[in-house]
């Protein structure tokens, strides 16, 4: 007995040396613990849930049988592997951008498996562990992920807020360090709306680092505005890695079709494809059904975008009616993009707020601070809801504020 006991002990002491050798990577490790407002919805469904993303649970009208009838070609069954993605199709697409004035060589175009995998190959591309990547704050919260998933820390400089958001390019200068590889810039942001201006531009030109351009939302802008970039494409100067896909602009996340469009000076560009064919051909993730279906896809799409456009609009009309100059609760201006914003009194925390309108009065919206705002109280509503659901959402949102500070 005694003599099993000190086996197992020994035992015990092998395994746990070798349990001193993780098993895991520090970059995979996170906190799987629910948040509050997780934790909220698992006992309290919403019953009304304005923080709805996803296009094809929106209730719009696909062309269903079009978009099967363009996958069904039986050239697709045929494996010519390009790490760019099939000649015809990276023409199309720059055929499209030529339609918006952009210029961009079909060879540089890199078609992947979603922009997520984009940003995964660009981060390869641009940065070595410990290197630095600009990020907007407020601003898509999968960059933190993505950062981390490559050994990449991302540097947040802030967009601020005086009635129009803007970058600040005092902050942003003050934050590149000699291990910054790149600046990232979503336009339209989410969820603040707003679209990179020339000026804004014309200043990370003067950086001289890569820049790497979300573009995914810029088919739905909610006004006009002669001081924006149509896409930082434009630029004449800086090697631009600009990102757009069907998942928002086609509203077809689950065709995971996403393509990167790079211009820049010719002895950069040449060495970013060469070194992009290697980190695409080392996945070859984009399936050629969809890569020939593209060309028509980008017919297709046409209708979706105009309704949801029209979606996005009634929407940020709605809102703006609704909310008073005298209102507690005041609409940021957003110049594009699937999202609005709200601010709210401080009289309580945002994740009060937050678990207020759920809890009691049915309402899921999303909270400032998953998007890194940088002070309280905010709250985020997804423009893409439909319509009756927003309304009534909106409703009693605006009760419940008016209700807590009266
Ligand atoms: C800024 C931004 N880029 C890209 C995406 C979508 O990326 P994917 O093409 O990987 O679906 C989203 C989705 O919400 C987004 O907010």
């Amino acid at each position: 007995m005694a003599q099993a006991s000190h086996d197992s002990l020994r035992i015990a002491k092998r395994g746990s040396a070798r349990d001193a050798r993780p098993v895991f990577s520090q970059r995979s490790a996170y906190d799987a613990r629910k948040n509050s407002l997780a934790l909220a919805l698992e006992a309290t469904p919403a019953q009304l849930d304005l923080t709805l993303s996803n296009p094809t649970h929106a209730g719009f009208e696909y062309p269903v049988p079009e978009l099967l009838s363009a996958l069904h070609n039986p050239a697709a069954h045929r494996y010519d592997p390009d790490p760019r993605g099939l000649p015809a199709t990276r023409r199309a697409i720059a055929q499209r951008l030529l339609q918006q004035a952009l210029r961009v060589d079909p060879d540089h175009v890199f078609l992947t498996a979603g922009t997520s995998e984009a940003y995964a190959h660009l981060f390869t591309l641009l940065c070595d562990p410990g290197d630095e990547l600009l990020v907007p704050a407020p601003s898509y919260p999968l960059f933190e992920h993505l950062a981390r998933l490559t050994d990449v820390n991302a540097v947040p400089y802030p967009l601020v807020y005086d009635g129009q958001w803007h970058i600040d390019l005092a902050q942003l200068r003050a934050a590149v360090s000699p291990r910054t590889r790149g600046v990232l810039l979503v336009s339209p942001n989410n969820p603040t709306g707003s679209y990179l201006k020339q000026h804004e531009l014309a200043a990370l030109e003067q950086l001289n680092l890569p820049l790497i351009s979300d573009e995914v939302f810029a088919d739905y802008p909610l006004r006009a505005d002669a001081t924006r970039v149509m896409s930082a494409l434009q630029s004449e100067r800086a090697l631009v890695f600009s990102l757009f896909g069907l998942s928002k602009q086609a509203a077809l996340p689950q065709w995971k079709l996403a393509w990167l469009c790079m211009r820049g000076p010719r002895e950069l560009t040449t060495e970013a494809a060469q070194r992009l064919d290697l980190i695409c051909d080392t996945y070859l993730s984009v399936a050629t059904p969809t890569q020939h279906a593209l060309p028509r896809m980008l017919e297709l799409m046409q209708p979706i975008t105009q309704a949801i456009r029209a979606r996005l609009e009634r929407n940020s009309r709605a809102l703006r009616a609704r909310i008073g100059s005298s209102s507690p609760v005041s609409l940021l201006d957003a110049e594009g993009g699937f999202y609005a914003t709200l601010r709210l009194p401080r009289t309580q925390t945002e994740e009060r707020w937050v678990l207020d309108f759920l809890q009691l009065d049915g309402v899921h919206v999303q909270p400032g601070y998953f998007f890194d705002f940088a002070e309280e109280a905010y709250v985020v509503l997804s423009l893409l809801t439909p319509e009756a659901t927003f309304d009534e959402g909106v409703t009693r949102l605006l009760a419940r504020v008016e209700q807590r500070v009266s």
